[in-house]
């Protein structure tokens, strides 16, 4: 189980602040993501907190969870915003996010979304290949602008974590190979449209050991000195997302503290401003996906299911990664069962948990998946005809709706017979 100062038990009822989420299904329906507001608040202050002595600044990795409430949330405590696409561009601007706080990344950028990032006035493009930069040097030529790019290495340095979110390997496709660096440095004058700013990485997500942060950031300083000696003035390092968050109480997540101790020594010295751009780390334990049990059915072999209302629609994570979530009944109950928690789509990976103890709730009540603030939402598709569900706001004892559920209408407004 996973309880927190935002999700908590008041009589046996799971509560997110001071609200009662079965009220709140009520309310609104489910299913329904349901976000306290404080604990983005909290999360972020706590990060600024572990790297206070540092001069950096932060940018929230949009792709976590891009609902423009809680960009905005974030972005009103002074955070910035790593956007991946043109389409997260356009939110963080929507949620009134600066341009000049805004680092644009991705591996594939097309040419319209880097013309639209450098009429945006972002602060840097991220770079991921020598012919990546001549294009960016070519439009920004054409639009008569400079542009301020970041050279994202790929250091080599395979984090353990899942295979599919790891992305400092030279296997992967991410960055440019630190072997080619020497190259990059040497073609860079003749694109008089670029100007060089950053070198940045991003090894992967939900990493555990900072010892993998404390290699690839040797890697990143190594190539940062070999720059200055190439003539380059670069202003930040960019160490990139990643650091882990709690989603199984039986494995707890390294604290933040631990990364700054080892982080802070060796990037202080370098007299730059290190940007880090942490996704789940803000926004992951902020938020649950709260589901009605619809039915319940035992087989012939005694294997109990609880067939709920949300599914791999709503967060794909199980099915994608093999990970984790805890869920939990929203009226807790002493009497346990286990049973596998199933959602309504026509696929067997559509699970949140197998064989898992759970509170044996009944028909017509609700459970909690917890951890469903990063990548759930956002990696939520109408597979199957589903309409995305509402999102809500919770701060204290007030709630607001951030995003209506989807209708029937929406699902086909885009075709045409
Ligand atoms: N920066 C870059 C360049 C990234 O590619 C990512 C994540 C981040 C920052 C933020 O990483 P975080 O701090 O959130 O770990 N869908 C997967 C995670 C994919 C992460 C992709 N890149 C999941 O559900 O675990």
């Amino acid at each position: 189980m996973l309880e927190s100062n935002y999700f908590h038990y008041i009589d046996k009822s799971l509560h997110c602040d001071k609200l009662a989420l079965e009220e709140l299904a009520g309310t609104f329906g489910t299913p329904l993501y349901v976000t306290s507001e404080q604990s983005l608040v909290d999360n972020y202050k706590a990060f600024e907190r572990a790297f206070e002595t540092l001069p950096h600044f932060t940018c929230y990795s949009v792709k976590a969870n891009f609902n423009l409430s809680v960009i905005k949330t974030l972005a009103e405590l002074g955070c910035g915003c790593d956007v991946n696409s043109g389409g997260e561009l356009y939110r963080s601007l929507q949620a009134g996010v600066a341009p000049e706080k805004i680092i644009f990344a991705g591996v594939g950028k097309k040419y319209e979304e880097i013309a639209y990032s450098l009429t945006a006035g972002v602060l840097m493009l991220k770079a991921e290949s020598l012919s990546e930069l001549r294009t960016i040097n070519r439009i920004a030529g054409e639009l008569g602008k400079i542009a301020s790019v970041a050279l994202r290495i790929n250091p080599n340095v395979t984090a353990e974590t899942h295979p599919y979110i790891t992305t400092g390997d030279s296997k992967e496709k991410f960055g440019i190979d630190e072997a080619e660096l020497t190259e990059v440095f040497s073609l860079l004058p003749q694109l008089p449209n670029l100007k060089l700013v950053a070198l940045d990485m991003h090894i992967g997500s939900q990493i555990f050991d900072p010892e993998y942060y404390v290699a690839a950031t040797e890697k990143l300083l190594a190539l940062f000195n070999l720059s200055k000696t190439m003539g380059f003035a670069i202003e930040f390092l960019d160490i990139g997302g990643g650091f882990p968050v709690t989603y199984d109480p039986r494995k707890i997540a390294t604290p933040i503290e631990r990364f700054a101790e080892k982080l802070i020594p060796m990037l202080k010295p370098a007299g730059v401003t290190v940007i880090f751009e942490p996704g789940r780390y803000l926004v992951a334990n902020a938020s649950v996906l709260l589901t009605k049990i619809l039915y319940k059915k035992r087989n012939h072999a005694g294997k109990e299911f609880f067939v709920v209302d949300a599914g791999m629609t709503e967060l794909i994570r199980p099915a994608l990664y093999q990970s984790h979530h805890e869920v939990q009944a929203v009226t807790s109950r002493d009497e346990k069962v286990i049973a596998d928690i199933v959602g309504p789509i026509c696929e067997s990976s559509d699970f949140f948990a197998r064989q898992r103890e759970i509170d044996a709730a009944d028909e017509g009540e609700c459970l909690a998946v917890m951890s469903c603030g990063a990548y759930a939402a956002v990696m939520s598709s109408n597979y199957n005809g589903r309409l995305r569900p509402a999102e809500v706001m919770v701060n204290g004892s007030d709630v607001k709706l951030v995003r209506k559920r989807e209708t029937l209408e929406q699902l086909v407004q885009n075709e045409l017979l």
